[in-house]
């Protein structure tokens, strides 16, 4: 279980820096074409509530392996908050395993790390 992410501002990266993971289950969309291993993708919101482009696009030739969605929003924006995440987990029925606000806080951090353990071990059952 490898976890993908796209950043525009570097808050979604940001975020999984201060996870503290081991560097490589932590890859960047931007360095990876067609995905052949379980992941979860952690993505912001744009738009008036929209998916990324770029997550989009990647989305449509890397639906196979995905296992679930972390997205990343402003509460700003009400109603839309992170709804980037409800898109894909509704698109391609999976699980929308949490929002954060920007970059998260240390809360976020700490509920991230447990889902994402919990997920690699079953993922090697
Ligand atoms: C042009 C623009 C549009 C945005 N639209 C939304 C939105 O519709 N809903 C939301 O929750 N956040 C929205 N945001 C906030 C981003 O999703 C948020 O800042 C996120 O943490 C960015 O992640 P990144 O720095 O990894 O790209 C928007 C931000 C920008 C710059």
């Amino acid at each position: 279980m490898k976890i993908i992410y796209f950043s525009l501002t570097g808050n979604c990266r940001r975020f999984l820096f201060f996870c503290k993971l081991d560097e490589e289950d932590v890859i960047s969309m931007t360095d990876v074409d067609i995905v052949d291993y379980d992941y979860i993708l952690v993505t912001p919101t744009v738009g008036f509530g929209e998916v990324p482009k770029e997550v989009t696009n990647f989305l449509n030739k890397n639906s196979k392996y995905l296992r679930g969605v972390v997205s990343s929003g402003n509460r700003n924006w009400g109603a839309n908050f992170a709804i980037a995440g409800d898109i894909i987990s509704k698109e391609y029925n999976i699980p929308l395993l949490m929002k954060i606000e920007l970059l998260g806080n240390k809360s976020d951090i700490e509920k991230f790390k447990k889902i994402y353990e919990e997920m690699k071990i079953n993922d090697k059952i």
